[in-house]
């Protein structure tokens, strides 16, 4: 296999097919040099899960099965290429709903011996860590030393990052992830899955000031962790306090601006630790919130703020997982093909993190 130079501008063509089928989307990616995205498959079963309130896992790993080969197919024909012209696949190993990893891992360790192609097991968030590469960044790249704030339906991290690979985790959630707080705050408001775009559109027609949550760990501790259980006990108890009709849109505003504030908070305290930092890179599901990157720009005004390049790199997809094996084969070129176990509960520190 050809492992590219080490800046992104003397590149060799590295091509991998990525797959990712982590939760309840089944997804796959032909993407060259970890930033020109050739095809871009997702199937997602969200509609199946609306009116349940949330994923079943065992309903979302039968969906992986029945969708994996057409997205395959898909992601190869749109990107216009064969097996043979591929230099790797990569894949989610962890973590995730087990049944649905399974479905991924064992499809990409079959097409690994059949094509006779090295395969990559990727961290899901190591995956989002590097979304912000898609599209477009040869002429502007991003500048490490870098913090990114990794917030999605089953993670809420903060990174202070040196490269691709090394980093240190400076916090992270201590209960629910801020996806998670999103989606079982719309549920409560009535409003369906997944949460967070019902909250942030229900929220436009809404005061965000109508409602004054109080900020998560905000007074005691000089922590860079997150909290959000604290949230959803007052968006409840404002419940049981409101008569009817309920103003949603006003409630809904008021936990987004809660939800948006509490991240931004910890971000102003890291760039406050951490001068040297040199951009601020937004990723995860929550990432495609406006009111936060809105929230964050004017917090932030000395600071470059990324997002990644589509709202579609913002939720889980296979473009992101196939970035990740491309920077672990660029700076970590020998654990990056070795051998890995497919499971549900991976620890950050794989992600490369000395914390
Ligand atoms: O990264 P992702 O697709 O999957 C996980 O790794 O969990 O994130 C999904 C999460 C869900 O909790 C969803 O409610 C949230 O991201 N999300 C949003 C928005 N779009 C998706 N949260 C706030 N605002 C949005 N616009
Ligand atoms: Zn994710």
């Amino acid at each position: 296999m050809r492992v590219p130079q080490h800046t992104l501008s003397c590149f060799a063509a590295m091509r991998i097919l990525a797959i990712e089928s982590s939760c309840d989307e089944t997804a796959a990616s032909v993407v060259e040099d970890g930033i020109h995205v050739r095809s871009n498959c997702i199937a997602s079963a969200q509609k199946v899960f609306e009116k349940s309130g949330g994923v079943i896992p065992e309903d979302a790993a039968r969906r992986q099965l029945q969708c994996i080969l057409p997205v395959l197919h898909q992601a190869l024909d749109d990107a216009n290429i064969q097996p043979t012209d591929l230099d790797a696949l990569a894949v989610t190993h962890g973590p995730g709903l087990l049944g649905s990893l399974l479905i991924g891992t064992t499809t990409a360790r079959v097409l690994s011996r059949l094509w006779h192609l090295p395969l990559i097991g990727v961290h899901h968030t190591m995956g989002h860590l590097s979304s912000t590469w898609l599209e477009g960044v040869i002429e502007d790249p991003p500048l490490f030393p870098l913090l990114t704030l990794s917030a999605s339906g089953g993670h809420t991290d903060l990174w202070l990052r040196e490269s691709h690979t090394r980093g240190t985790l400076l916090g992270r959630t201590r209960d629910d992830a801020a996806g998670e707080a999103f989606d079982k705050g719309a549920s409560m408001l009535g409003l369906p899955y997944p949460g967070g775009p019902a909250i942030a559109s229900s929220a436009l027609q809404g005061n965000p000031h109508a409602f004054p949550f109080p900020l998560p760990l905000s007074t005691k501790e000089d922590t860079l962790d997150f909290s959000f259980s604290g949230l959803k006990n007052a968006l409840r108890l404002t419940l049981q306090a409101c008569t009817s009709p309920l103003p949603v849109a006003d409630l809904a505003a008021s936990f987004e601006h809660a939800i948006c504030s509490h991240l931004t908070d910890r971000i102003l305290r890291a760039i406050k630790r951490y001068p040297q930092v040199r951009e601020v890179h937004l990723v995860g599901g929550v990432s495609a919130n406006t009111h936060l990157r809105s929230h964050l720009k004017d917090s932030v005004p000395s600071v470059r703020l990324r997002t990644p390049a589509r709202l579609s790199y913002c939720t889980d997809n296979a473009a992101m997982i196939a970035a990740a094996a491309t920077f672990m084969m660029l700076e970590t070129p020998e654990t990056a093909i070795a051998p890995f176990l497919t499971t549900a509960s991976l620890p950050l520190e794989a992600v490369g993190s000395d914390a």
